[in-house]
């Protein structure tokens, strides 16, 4: 397969930059624009390339990169006259391709992953990658029915769906045929959205979905962003406490306090407080609130000890969301990580987190690997003065949530021994509120504003137990992803829900909790079914195994817990507020989008 990088165009919406500068030869991070694109072809194994540019920088460029030795690549070059169009410029490699199938690349967009998959299995007609973007219009947009691209618009002013075409194309030598027939567009080009559209008219165009970052580095803005997306995720290091420099997000860190006679959170406090200070990661706020604790001074002690540290109170319960909600208002960092406090975090837990969700502009979420910590053996060491045993296990508490297609949560590993089977960074369904990183803007984005015009970014109405699932739920509908981030690792202590009836069972062992946490956990379950799986549109697998699970649960209640059926009618109190959160809530994404991260 060849490759051809178009690095032509006159660049003016980077003028004064471009006046004299071809736009591809300006830095994005640590290098001129063009050994992106060169570099994402190298690396799926594409070496015979193709430039095109025009015939004032055509020197430049072949004084940089001369014969593509020294990027590992052989370089032949071709000048455009004039700027008539990404297609015209492709219409220039025919000879160069010779009826061989090429891959085509846009000299100003950026890719992070590794395309050799694709290059190997690729064997006619087109295909392109697809990118989930928040401002479509910008692109070329690709609608789309289950796998097939149903519709293709550039730069549509309202656009189908918010599926970008990214500038990345396979064709096959018949592309040199249809590029014949194209005539300009309005604006007077010739429109690589046109010459997709004859491969998609002729039933030969496929797509996929990129799983990387990508970024069109076209405006001044996207170029900044490209440069700190690059420095940020080629040296996470970068991020780190001792490394300041510009670009260095804030991230508040959020954790709810809360002690009763039968609920000891203050044990945990100084190890987890310990650990968090301990953060290599530049640019972290920690927010204590104490979530209306009977003991009210509980928390004087570390006041004075951790004067990094800001206190909140509040003097009533707010439950889970409630309180984190109300750090959330309180704090206007970009993003924002709300951690349990039954929690040892490794010094780069945060640093880790940051590099995952700044790798990509559509991720809303991100968390690590949670391993088990054992506290009583943590503890029992302590109080020997043995300094080498922490009490961190090699059991995976959660390594992010999953959905079935029966609408059944659970957390990823949970209980399994880590051996590396999750030593990837993947796409998850969300993260669990133990340990997630928000990006605040998707936060903003999916929270409801209630009727004392306060914004829920985690929903009230379920005080406690499966509110991280449903914001999961909320952001993919809104189009934010989330990603498992396997070297961000901290460790939970999950026995704290073993004890009884404290308010954060919502985050502890399922499997033995109190009767008041069932029947949060069922009406929440509800509320999730009710908020989320009202489309008819869902395929009729998932709506059979969703009533078919619904079902099960149903009788179990009948035969071993009859009393969670007094709970129908607290929901039918809460009726009018689910209306109102699902009336609100916004829906970027297709039902086949979200579909295609449940698992069976
Ligand atoms: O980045 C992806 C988008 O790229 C796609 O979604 C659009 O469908 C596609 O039209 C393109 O849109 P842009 O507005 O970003 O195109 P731009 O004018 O920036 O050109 C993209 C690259 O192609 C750029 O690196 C320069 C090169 N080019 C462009 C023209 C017009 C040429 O080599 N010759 C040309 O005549």
């Amino acid at each position: 397969m060849k490759g051809v990088i178009l690095a032509g165009g006159t660049g003016t919406r980077l003028f004064p930059s471009t006046k004299v500068v071809n736009k591809h030869l300006l830095p994005v991070y640590d290098r001129p624009m063009i050994y992106y694109p060169i570099e994402t072809l190298t690396k799926s194994g594409i070496t015979d390339i193709l430039i095109v540019s025009s015939r004032e920088n055509m020197a430049q460029f072949m004084e940089l990169l001369g014969s593509g030795s020294e990027v590992g690549a052989s370089i032949t070059y071709r000048v455009q006259e004039g700027a008539s169009g990404i297609a015209q410029a492709l219409s220039l490699a025919e000879y160069f391709v010779a009826g061989d199938k090429f891959a085509l690349i846009l000299g100003d967009n950026i890719f992070t992953e590794n395309f050799s998959d694709e290059v190997r299995s690729f064997e006619s007609g087109a295909r392109v990658f697809l990118k989930e973007v928040s401002d479509p219009r910008r692109f070329g947009v690709a609608e789309i029915s289950g796998k097939k691209v149903i519709s293709l618009e550039e730069k549509p002013i309202r656009p189908k769906s918010s599926y970008a075409v990214t500038g990345l194309y396979f064709y096959d030598s018949h592309a040199f045929e249809f590029l014949k027939k194209l005539t300009p567009s309005e604006r007077g080009e010739l429109e690589i959205t046109d010459l997709n559209i004859c491969y998609m008219d002729s039933g030969l165009l496929s797509a996929c979905f990129l799983k990387g970052a990508w970024a069109d580095a076209g405006t001044h803005d996207s170029i900044l962003e490209a440069s700190i997306m690059l420095r940020n995720t080629a040296k996470p290091e970068a991020l780190k406490a001792d490394n300041i420099g510009i670009g260095i997000p804030e991230v508040t860190v959020g954790i709810l306090a809360y002690q009763t006679p039968s609920y000891n959170c203050e044990k945990y406090l100084t190890a987890c407080f310990d650990s968090l200070i301990r953060q290599d990661y530049a640019n972290v706020r920690i927010i204590v609130l104490d979530n209306g604790s009977e003991d009210v001074t509980f928390l004087e002690q570390f006041k004075s000890r951790y004067p990094e540290i800001t206190f909140l109170k509040s003097e009533k319960n707010l439950g889970f969301g409630g309180g984190h909600n109300y750090i959330i208002r309180q704090s206007d960092s970009p993003f924002y990580t709300a951690l349990n406090f039954d929690m040892l975090f490794e010094p780069d837990f945060i640093s880790k987190l940051m590099s995952g969700i700044l790798s990509a502009h559509d991720l809303g979420s991100v968390t690590g690997k949670l391993k088990r910590w054992d506290f009583s053996l943590f503890e029992k060491a302590k109080k020997e003065n043995n300094q080498h045993e922490t009490g961190k296990t090699n059991f995976i508490d959660s390594v992010g949530l999953r959905i079935r297609t029966s609408h059944r949560f659970e957390d990823r590993g949970q209980g399994e021994v880590d051996y590396g089977q999750y030593n990837e960074r993947e796409e998850i369904f969300g993260a669990s509120g133990a340990a997630a990183l928000y990006r605040r803007v998707a936060l903003d984005n999916v929270a409801f504003v209630n009727d004392k015009g306060e914004k829920e970014y985690f929903d009230e109405l379920f005080f406690m137990y499966k509110e991280d699932i449903d914001l999961a739920y909320r952001l993919q509908w809104a189009g934010w992803r989330s990603r498992y981030i396997p070297d961000a690792i901290a460790y939970h202590d999950r026995t704290v829900s073993q004890k009884g009836s404290g308010l954060w069972n919502i985050v502890k062992n399922r499997s033995h909790k109190s009767r008041h946490v069932n029947e949060w956990s069922f009406v929440n379950q509800e509320i999730i079914l009710r908020k989320h799986f009202l489309d008819q549109n869902f395929s009729s697998q998932v709506k059979a195994a969703t009533r078919w699970y619904n079902f099960k649960s149903f009788v179990y209640i009948l035969l071993f817990e009859p009393h969670l059926l007094r709970q129908y009618r607290r929901l039918s109190d809460m009726s009018d507020q689910i209306e109102k959160r699902v009336v609100r809530m916004p829906r970027q994404t297709s039902i086949a989008r979200i579909e295609s991260l449940m698992e069976d």
